[in-house]
């Protein structure tokens, strides 16, 4: 079991020292772990975000255990080194094009959601978001027009095989679950989005079981915080998934508890907390490291198949939440150090 460990920026090294604790505690034969820099840390020590020894030791490895990126130190840099360049050049070197991002509400946490507990206690939803597209990944820049005036300009575009692809990530998805897949597109505005919509459509025809329905991003955002009750599997681009994924995270309690997978055609991923690097709390141990110990139960199910593991951890931190373990960010005390514990105790 190679798992590459790249703890990054801001609270990403608190959290993932918390996940790999969590991890070893497994006593998993074969557990090999190699960690290396990434992000602004890794250009701060050697003038590239994702340095080839990184990105090799990535590469080779069965999975991937990541922090998060971003650094405010790093905004004035170029945008080819820049922190968060290493995520996205991870998912498009490794061919991560599958992000799995769950949201579902934890029993205890209903007055921490944003929304009404009524509301919030139905949700039990799976963003699949596509990672290797979009305007994350089309051409761009700033161009000054013929009047003098400057243009900042990006490309969003997808290519029919790259929305097949996803489709039938998130038509599989809903398989194992409660059979409904919602496509969020902007086919009222977009062309990229109607190509969108006409490929989910085509790929539907392999999935007569899965109920399909396609919903506007604006009306899919206000549905969200309305009746997040009625999604079940949401798949959607890049950029429309990095929204809902934020957003959904809200309504179940807080940002620190969203884990999330990114899966290539093989086995191997990557797993980090869609949270960020949040340099207003780092090195303070203040952050929730839950997302990313609930990112390694991710990593195990899906790059090792070790389903029993993956729910003996998920197990623990929901009794460590439902016993009140909680941290600054669900209006609790506890630190990274002792939420980590408490998960361990229970585990
Ligand atoms: C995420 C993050 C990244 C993204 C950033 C850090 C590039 O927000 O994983 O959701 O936009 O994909
Ligand atoms: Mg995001």
């Amino acid at each position: 079991m190679k798992i590459a460990v790249l703890p990054g920026d801001g609270i990403g090294p608190e959290v993932t020292h918390e996940a790999v604790r969590v991890l070893e505690a497994l006593g998993l034969p074969g557990l090999e772990l190699t960690a290396a820099p990434v992000g602004g840390a890794a250009y701060k020590a050697s003038g590239h975000p994702l340095p080839a020894e990184t990105l090799a030791i990535a590469k080779a490895a069965d999975a991937i255990l990541f922090g998060a990126v971003g650094d405010p130190d790093c905004d004035g840099l170029e945008r080819s080194l820049r922190p968060e360049q290493a995520i996205l050049g991870l998912r498009k070197e490794l061919g991560l094009f599958a992000n799995l991002r769950p949201a579902k509400l934890f029993k205890g946490l209903e007055d921490a959601s944003a929304l009404r507990p009524e509301v919030s206690s139905a949700i039990d939803l799976l963003i699949v978001r596509e990672l290797n597209g979009d305007v994350y990944f089309g051409e761009k820049g700033i161009r000054t027009l013929p009047d003098g005036r400057r243009q900042g300009w990006d490309m969003m575009a997808y290519a029919e095989d790259e929305v097949r692809r996803i489709a039938h990530v998130g038509f599989r998805a809903a398989i194992g679950r409660r059979n409904k897949l919602c496509s969020v597109d902007k086919a009222n505005v977009l062309e990229t989005s109607q190509l969108w919509r006409d490929v989910v459509i085509e790929v539907s025809a392999d999935y007569p079981e899965v109920e399909l329905s396609h919903m506007y991003v604006d009306n899919a955002a206000m549905q969200l915080v309305r009746n997040p009750g009625q999604f079940d599997v949401m798949v959607t681009g890049n950029l429309f998934g990095d929204i809902l994924s934020d957003q959904a995270s809200m309504c179940v309690g807080s940002i620190g508890l969203l884990a999330s997978a990114s899966l290539s055609e093989g086995t191997q991923g990557l797993y980090e907390p869609i949270h960020g690097s949040a340099p207003d709390i780092a090195g303070k141990g203040l952050a929730n490291p839950m997302a990313t110990v609930l990112s390694a139960a991710m990593l195990l199910r899906h790059s090792f198949g070790l389903e029993g593991e993956a729910a003996r951890i998920e197990a623990a931190v929901a009794r460590a939440l439902a016993d009140g373990a909680r941290g600054a960010d669900l209006g609790g005390s506890l630190g990274t150090v002792a939420i980590a514990d408490a998960i361990l105790e229970r585990l």
